[in-house]
């Protein structure tokens, strides 16, 4: 287990190092077309990375996400105001998967039915199964609802995507020759890594900022930038994603730990990273919205670091950051309930159910 911020990071940039997640050895890396980035490495990864890159520049998130997050973040809040309130997972898991849904290319399906199926999907569960029965009953369950997942939702958006590409994820694998379970394993990689991360930020981020008076105000009077930071301080004491594995493809004579021998595998825990005094600075468990301008704000790997570093970092970011903007300037907006929190083994990460947000009704129109 590596804690230490320096060495994680220098694990995570090495050359030397691969990925390690169980799941990876499943993969025909003859066929690296066909692997979802995350799971390839060396010149493989650096192909395939090259070749997603478009879908996360500054261009593509200003000119065409950025609209999307504002557009849905308007209908989402129009009927959060209209009701009085609602679920602040179920929400912001709209928002995500919305945003996501575009730069993948799954938009041949019913948005808000497609979020309820990737969250039966990819949540853990209240009480994880216990027992052989259990567990093969509850993988059969998991399998079936991915099934929904691929008929419903993935089936469609290739049909759409074989009549009229577009540029986006599914295109490009078609264009490649993928095939059906190629293209709903990709889709499995972008649900998991940019839609349930980001809807467990966002009520992360709004439960902080609902909770601190001083922070929430900061972030409402501050500029893009100073919201931005905020959201990151917030991001660093809380990673979404718990660990990130490697191994050792080779020897490396010299590290931060000293000689490493070739194979060595290890669990880089992010929380105890980020928390590192030495790279954040004093009082490392304290949420400080001045720590970015103090020279740490690079200071976590929530996001990662090196060649896997999250492409959707901006977007998480910026889809964040305009929709808790708009909902906490809500007229008589309040955390009614805090969130109830999980913990989700297969992704380490924390999964926050049930907070409910409340506010006024709109007054209605005088005739
Ligand atoms: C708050 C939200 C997010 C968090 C905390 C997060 C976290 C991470 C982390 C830690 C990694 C690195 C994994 C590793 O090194 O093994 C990663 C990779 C990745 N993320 Fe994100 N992510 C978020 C949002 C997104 C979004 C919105 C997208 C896309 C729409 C996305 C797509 C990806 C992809 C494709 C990779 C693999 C990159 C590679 O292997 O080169 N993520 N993410």
């Amino acid at each position: 287990m590596v804690e230490s911020f320096a060495f994680g990071r220098e694990i995570l940039r090495s050359p030397s190092m691969r990925q390690a997640m169980d799941v990876g050895d499943r993969f025909d890396l003859n066929h690296p077309d066909t692997v979802p980035v995350i799971f390839l490495d060396g010149e493989q990864h650096r192909r395939k990375r090259t070749a997603i890159a478009k879908f996360f520049t500054p261009k593509a998130v200003g000119t065409h996400y950025l609209g999307v997050m504002e557009r849905v973040t308007g209908t989402l809040l129009a009927d959060l105001q209209a009701a009085g309130g609602g679920r602040l997972d179920v929400v912001s898991l709209e928002l995500a998967v919305a945003v996501a849904s575009e730069i993948v290319g799954l938009t041949a399906s019913d948005r808000a039915a497609m979020s309820r199926r990737i969250s039966a999907s990819f949540s853990s569960g209240r009480r994880p199964p216990r027992g052989r029965l259990a567990k093969a009953v509850s993988g059969a369950i998991a399998g079936l609802r991915l099934l929904r997942f691929f008929y419903f939702d993935v089936r469609p958006a290739i049909g759409a995507r074989r009549k009229a590409r577009g540029t986006d994820v599914i295109s490009q694998l078609l264009d490649l020759g993928a095939s059906d379970s190629a293209i709903l394993i990709e889709c499995i990689v972008y649900a998991s890594a940019g839609m349930i991360t980001t809807r467990e930020f966002i009520v992360m981020a709004a439960w902080h900022l609902f909770e601190r008076d001083e922070v929430r105000s900061r972030f409402l009077e501050g500029n893009e930038g100073a919201q931005l930071a905020i959201l990151e301080e917030i991001l660093r004491l809380e990673p979404v994603a718990g660990m990130v594995y490697r191994k050792a493809a080779e020897d490396m004579p010299r590290s931060e730990a000293g000689p490493l021998a070739a194979g060595r595998r290890f669990a880089i825990d992010i929380r105890a990273a980020n928390s590192d005094e030495a790279a954040v600075g004093p009082c490392p468990h304290a949420l400080d919205p001045e720590r970015a301008g103090q020279g740490k704000a690079g200071g976590h790997l929530s996001f990662g670091d090196g060649p896997h570093r999250c492409p959707g970092a901006p977007v998480a970011l910026q889809e964040t950051r305009i929709f808790l903007d708009r909902l906490l300037r809500l007229p008589g907006v309040a955390l009614e309930r805090a969130p109830d929190m999980y913990w989700n083994a297969t992704l380490m990460s924390y999964e926050l159910r049930n907070a409910v947000v409340t506010c006024e009704r709109p007054a209605p129109l005088e005739r």
